[in-house]
């Protein structure tokens, strides 16, 4: 497993690889591991003959008062993880590769990114789309893999795509939990054993969304209602958003369900936010 650090190196790989006709599947990560990111990285071996994991904690899409220094980075365990995985290329830049300090060029998505975790997180997105352009444009892959844990994220990716029209496949990867219904995520380490215990409680509120629209529950608020509920009995849960989106726009609902719609929130349970979503299809 090669790691290389710099953009010429990697371009440098990348290019080779083409002319060997490899088809080039990626994976973006900020590291910290984990089988969610496992999930993405079988998929892009699937469906790739070279896979390239990115690990770059992205300074550009953390808020000003968010956990950018405390990120964790445990690199010698991705590594370790990775080559278990059969990665083939590692691209581990440092900050100043990706950004020179006089960048002034960034991207932003305009319209999918009003809502959610867009509206919640400013210019979060922004620094995601600007990040990933770069690793894309970088790496030039065939195939990209995002998970659906972050929905938003997922949906956002495929815009700047098809709006900037990159020739690259993205491809979606299912939500990791653990048994109990918990999404992995590198935040869960920042819970002490009782809040780890209410975290299980965005997995229920989601459960219960879809055993309620399953029964015929059609009414955007009374889905969120009820979800509010819910979680609110957590002690240590503060409710950042509950949201029922349009799928495909990510426009909230008002008016009954009648096209698939994607039930999204974010909950703080003590320090770490979480966040979670499963889609409602009629
Ligand atoms: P990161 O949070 O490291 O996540 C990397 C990828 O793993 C994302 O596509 C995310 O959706 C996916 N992922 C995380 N937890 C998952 C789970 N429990 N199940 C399935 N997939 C999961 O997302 C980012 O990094 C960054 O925003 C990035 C795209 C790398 C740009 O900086």
């Amino acid at each position: 497993m090669h790691i290389l650090t710099t953009q010429a190196q990697m371009q440098q790989a990348a290019h080779d690889l083409r002319r060997q006709s490899r088809r080039i599947g990626f994976v973006p990560t900020m590291g910290n591991l984990h089988e969610g990111h496992l999930s993405l990285i079988r998929l892009a071996r699937q469906h790739a003959d070279t896979v390239i994991v990115s690990i770059f904690v992205n300074p550009t899409q953390f808020g000003p008062t968010e956990d950018y220094a405390a990120y964790p980075r445990t690199l010698d365990a991705d590594l370790a993880i990775c080559r278990r995985e059969g990665v083939h290329l590692i691209y581990h830049p440092p900050v100043t590769e990706i950004y020179p300090p006089d960048a002034s060029v960034t991207l932003a998505e305009t319209s999918l990114a009003q809502t959610l975790c867009g509206a919640a997180r400013p210019g979060h997105f922004n620094g995601v789309c600007t990040v990933v352009a770069i690793l894309f444009n970088t790496i030039r892959p065939h195939l990209a893999v995002f998970g659906q844990k972050d929905a938003q994220q997922l949906r956002i990716i495929r815009r700047m795509v098809r709006d900037l029209a990159y020739p690259i496949q993205i491809l979606a990867s299912p939500t990791i939990r653990e048994p109990d219904g918990l999404a992995l995520s590198s935040r869960n380490r920042h819970l002490t054993p009782p809040q780890r215990a209410q975290a299980t409680v965005l997995h229920r509120a989601l459960t219960l969304a879809q055993a309620n629209f399953a029964a015929g529950q059609r009414d955007p608020r009374q889905l969120e209602n009820d979800m509010r509920q819910l979680i609110q009995q957590a002690p240590d849960a503060r409710i950042d958003y509950i949201s029922i989106v349009d799928d495909q726009t990510l426009a909230p609902l008002t008016a009954p369900i009648t096209r698939p719609a994607l039930a999204a929130l974010a909950v703080w349970i003590g320090q770490p936010r979480l966040i979670d979503n499963t889609t409602l299809t009629p």
